[in-house]
């Protein structure tokens, strides 16, 4: 691993880049440069793999980007790249090599390539049994619940709706992750035992809430008349002695290279097999390791995963922007904000460098979002016009996809319709966020539903919005498995840039540690009452919440 790179801070271009920032980088207005600027759209978009970017509406020139990509040579992003992909211990703190890449790489290319795919073609052997008789009464599955949690979950999760127009139409998909059992019994109240797989997906099949729900799973079932654990349990894990105690034959397994959050490539992706198929899940892998390629091989310049990285980093450190908002106007989608919030924010959401020393400069961003239009009803307004400057992330899909089963003409005249106006409001909001509102045009109207008791300067200053808040607009053609691949790949190795850039770990995640520590010491508190030796606060509120 590289070590020896300079921190950023450290660099001349972090100390030219603060300068510039603080000269006229702060007071970059996008309206200004789209005037002056003929051709800034095709300068700041950028084609990769399936995914077109428009990064134009952001708050940076091209002198901005060449300090930028001057700053990730400067930390050797090229170097730290190149040694995550042969396989050097990228996740320094756990002694282990990074190679979700490898995962996805065709069958004699890569590393590990045999054991790969070797476990590859087992587990597509296996959905593709699954799917041949599902529906088919007792002989049959018609359910499948993946038990798991974090990232045990939300890949799998995440790409089950987003790809719905590929799933088996025979069977039903469940996500169960919480701890809570209001999250498992209502999906047990839908299910029949003699029709149900139950796949107990866990990297160390240790974690305690997937720990839960497996024998509550397997309770129900053996209470419901279920007879055979063996046929109806699978598990996808690293810790085959442990799943076979549980009483799971079937077993599918990965290796400590592969981070639970980059894991849906692996076997965490059995409920993806069996969703999509061999084909399905060939095609996503397919789609990651084009963008894997491109990430290897593009100059930074026009490097799309690079790009991004690179600008949250000016948009964070910078700019001082805490969070960035995900829209993603499929509906398909709708699990990506909570997907990536994983997958940025366990990775990133750093204090300390590679050598333990604390930092100096912010890291990971919040990372949030809803899918549009539904966020434009919620919190939009807040984009808009609110204090803080969020910038924002489209992600438009040109061709919609409702499935195999025929439509009504009729109906399908209406969701032309309804995909164009998914389409002008995706449109809209990035311009509007561009674009604001000044007083005087706000003046300039009329506010039909504005108070007349009031004057109408008052009412044109509720009425302004600011304008110059950037976002950044993804392009996918359709949302295929391919084109969702490389669009999970983009993200992943986008965090791994600015995790370069900010020579921290990305690749650990020890801050979920003491409070699954603390959780074990008090569980035995709730049944005993012993408050002893604890703070006031968790004292008073176990004695509040203890059932007795
Ligand atoms: O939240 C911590 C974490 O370790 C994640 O990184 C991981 O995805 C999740 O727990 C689940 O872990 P496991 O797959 O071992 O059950």
């Amino acid at each position: 691993m590289v070590t020896h790179a300079p921190r950023c801070d450290q660099t001349a271009t972090w100390a030219a880049l603060r300068q510039h920032f603080d000269a006229q980088g702060h007071a970059f207005d996008v309206r200004q440069a789209f005037a002056h600027e003929a051709g800034r759209f095709e300068r700041f978009s950028l084609q990769a793999p399936e995914v077109f970017a428009d990064l134009s509406k952001n708050r940076w020139d091209a002198d901005v980007r060449t300090m930028l990509v001057q700053l990730a040579r400067e930390c050797q992003l090229e170097a730290r790249r190149d040694a995550m992909l042969a396989g050097a211990e990228a996740n320094l703190t756990e002694g282990r090599a990074v190679l979700h890449t490898a995962l996805r790489a065709p069958r004699g290319v890569g590393l590990f390539s045999d054991e790969v795919h070797d476990v590859l073609d087992h587990m597509l052997a296996y959905a593709e049994s699954v799917r041949a008789v599902a529906g088919m009464g007792v002989n049959g599955f018609t359910d499948v619940v993946n038990i798991g949690i974090g990232g045990s979950d939300l890949g799998p999760q995440m790409v089950v709706p987003a790809l719905d127009a590929f799933v088996h139409p025979k069977l039903r998909f469940h996500f169960v992750s919480n701890v809570d059992g209001h999250d498992l019994v209502p999906v047990l109240r839908k299910l029949h035992p003699a029709t149900t797989l139950f796949i107990i997906a866990s990297k160390t099949f240790t974690t305690q809430e997937t720990m839960a729900n497996a024998h509550a799973a397997r309770a129900w079932f053996v209470a419901n008349g279920g007879t055979d654990v063996a046929r109806h349990f699978v598990a996808t894990t690293t810790n085959l002695e442990t799943a076979a105690a549980f009483g799971i034959t079937t077993t599918f397994g990965f290796w400590d290279w592969v981070g639970g959050r980059y894991s849906l490539w692996s076997a965490i992706g059995l409920p993806l097999a069996i969703a999509l198929g061999e084909q399905g899940f060939r095609a996503l892998l397919a789609g990651a390791h084009a963008m894997d390629q491109h990430f290897a091989t593009a100059p930074l310049e026009t490097n799309l995963p690079a790009q991004l990285g690179l600008l949250d980093v000016w948009y964070r450190n910078f700019h001082g922007f805490t969070s960035r908002s995900l829209a993603p106007y499929h509906q398909g989608l709708r699990r990506l904000p909570a997907y990536l919030q994983q997958l940025e924010m366990e990775s990133n959401g750093k204090c300390v460098d590679l050598t333990g020393a604390p930092l100096p400069f912010a890291t990971s961003p919040v990372v949030w979002g809803e899918a549009g239009t539904n966020g434009q009803h919620a919190y939009f307004q807040m984009l808009h016009q609110g204090t803080d400057v969020i910038p924002v992330e489209f992600i438009a899909v040109k061709n919609p996809d409702y499935g195999p089963a025929p439509l009504p003409e009729t109906v399908l005249v209406g969701l032309a319709d309804q995909q164009r106006k998914l389409l002008a409001n995706c449109l809209a909001q990035s311009q509007a966020l561009m674009l604001g509102k000044s007083t005087d045009e706000a003046l300039a109207e009329k506010a039909p539903t504005a108070s007349q008791a009031l004057d109408a300067l008052t009412v044109a200053r509720h009425r302004t919005f600011p304008g110059n808040r950037p976002s950044t607009t993804l392009v996918l053609e359709a949302l295929t498995p391919t084109s969702l691949g490389a669009l999970i790949a983009m993200y992943e190795h986008r965090v791994f840039t600015s995790g370069a850039i900010w020579g921290i770990n990305s690749f650990d995640q020890w801050g979920v540690e003491l409070g699954k520590a603390l959780c074990s010491q008090l569980l035995p508190r709730l049944s005993s009452g012993d408050v002893a030796g604890l703070d006031g606060s968790t004292a008073g509120l176990l004695s509040r919440l203890r059932s007795v």
